[in-house]
């Protein structure tokens, strides 16, 4: 089954075409991050437009690249939630629009569901049951997940999410929009043993996390320090530090704690290198794997998106009539396995704020 995945939740238009035999057949990107940089953050209205201006040239782009037409095609796939909702209904309604011309299945898909299966894209695949450490702009999660559809929450961020942190910290450093990328290329010139910032939550057990007083701490120490000339990278690397021994410190927690012997890592803060080879050292001391998606997987694309969209369409699951809804909130644990009820309307019960 060959499936066109669309992802528009934030500020990355990513186009692809997923085949359940063969793979991916290929994927296109397109981010908006140099337009939101001006303004430090996302504007949501610019992001829906300029998704408008890209969809259908990466929708054309990806089937040239893979030698196809639209007719090739076994169904179509699109980010339901959770995200920004103008930005979402620009993916929504030109997938179901063609799926529509084509008398295509459709279906909606979860942002977080996508990256947690984003590692089945890989040669090397994880199995289940597995802990994903789930590390994105907007969340940051532990989840047992014992099959598609099948999560557990272990643990999330009570406050900001571990991407925002950095997005946070970079901008007080007066690093530039997104300061994830910012931060890790300031901090590889950083002297390690300057500073030492709070591991947020790791003296008490559970597995959740919070990373607004380290952001605190890091302001403090930016006004104290941030005049300095070389303190920019030595911030940097304390922060980066800390919350890369946090997360470390639950990964190990959660593995514990279920006795699992896979830890998939997905999300754009999962493109960081210093906690990719971390966790990799975690999960070898606990005689397990560690599986990340490829770098450009790992931040938001429409691969993941067609991936768990031919899962659930492969399964018979599609949205009824020609209807499709895009939803801005979107509790994971309320999804459920592949063709047991569809998507749509399971999402609907809890997902309303
Ligand atoms: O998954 P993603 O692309 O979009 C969301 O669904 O949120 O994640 C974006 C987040 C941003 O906060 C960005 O700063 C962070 O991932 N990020 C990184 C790195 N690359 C992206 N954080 C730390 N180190 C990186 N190399
Ligand atoms: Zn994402």
């Amino acid at each position: 089954m060959r499936v066109l995945g669309i992802e528009t939740s934030c500020d990355e238009t990513g186009v692809a075409v997923y085949c359940s035999r063969q793979g991916l057949l290929s994927h296109a990107l397109y981010s908006q991050v140099h337009m939101h940089a001006e303004y430090g953050g996302v504007v949501p209205e610019l992001a829906s437009r300029d998704h408008v201006r890209k969809v259908l040239p990466l929708t054309q782009e990806v089937l040239d690249q893979a030698g196809l037409t639209v007719a090739d095609l076994d169904g179509v796939a699109y980010t339901r939630g959770p995200g920004l909702v103008g930005a979402l209904l620009v993916g929504a309604a030109v997938a179901r629009s063609l799926a529509y011309a084509r008398s295509l299945p459709a279906v909606g898909v979860h942002h977080m569901e996508a990256h947690l299966l984003a590692p089945m894209l890989e040669s090397e695949q994880p199995e289940f049951p597995f802990v994903a450490l789930l590390v994105s702009g907007g969340h940051t999660m532990l989840v047992q997940v014992a099959g598609v559809g099948r999560y557990k929450l272990l643990g999330q961020s009570l406050d900001d999410a571990a991407g925002e942190a950095f997005d946070k910290t970079a901008k007080l450093l007066g690093l530039p929009y997104p300061g994830g990328p910012a931060l890790e290329r300031a901090a590889a010139g950083g002297d390690p043993a300057r500073y030492r910032f709070p591991r947020p939550m790791t003296d008490r057990p559970g597995l959740d996390f919070s990373f607004s007083g380290l952001k605190t701490f890091t302001r403090n120490t930016v006004q104290a320090d941030g005049g300095h000339a070389d303190a920019q990278a030595d911030i940097a690397r304390a922060f980066q530090d800390a919350v890369v021994d946090t997360l470390a410190i639950k990964c190990r927690r959660a593995l514990q704690q279920t006795g699992v012997r896979g830890l998939v890592v997905a999300g754009g803060v999962g493109a960081n290198k210093a906690l990719r080879a971390r966790l990799r050292d975690v999960a070898e001391a606990e005689g397990a794997r560690v599986y990340y998606p490829r770098l450009e997987l790992c931040t938001d694309n429409g691969a993941m998106v067609a991936l768990a969209g031919a899962i659930r369409l492969q399964a018979g699951e599609r949205l009824p009539g020609n209807a499709f809804d895009v939803v801005a909130r979107w509790p994971l644990e309320s999804l459920r396995p592949p063709g047991e009820g569809t998507l749509t309307e399971r999402g609907n019960e809890s997902a309303l704020p």
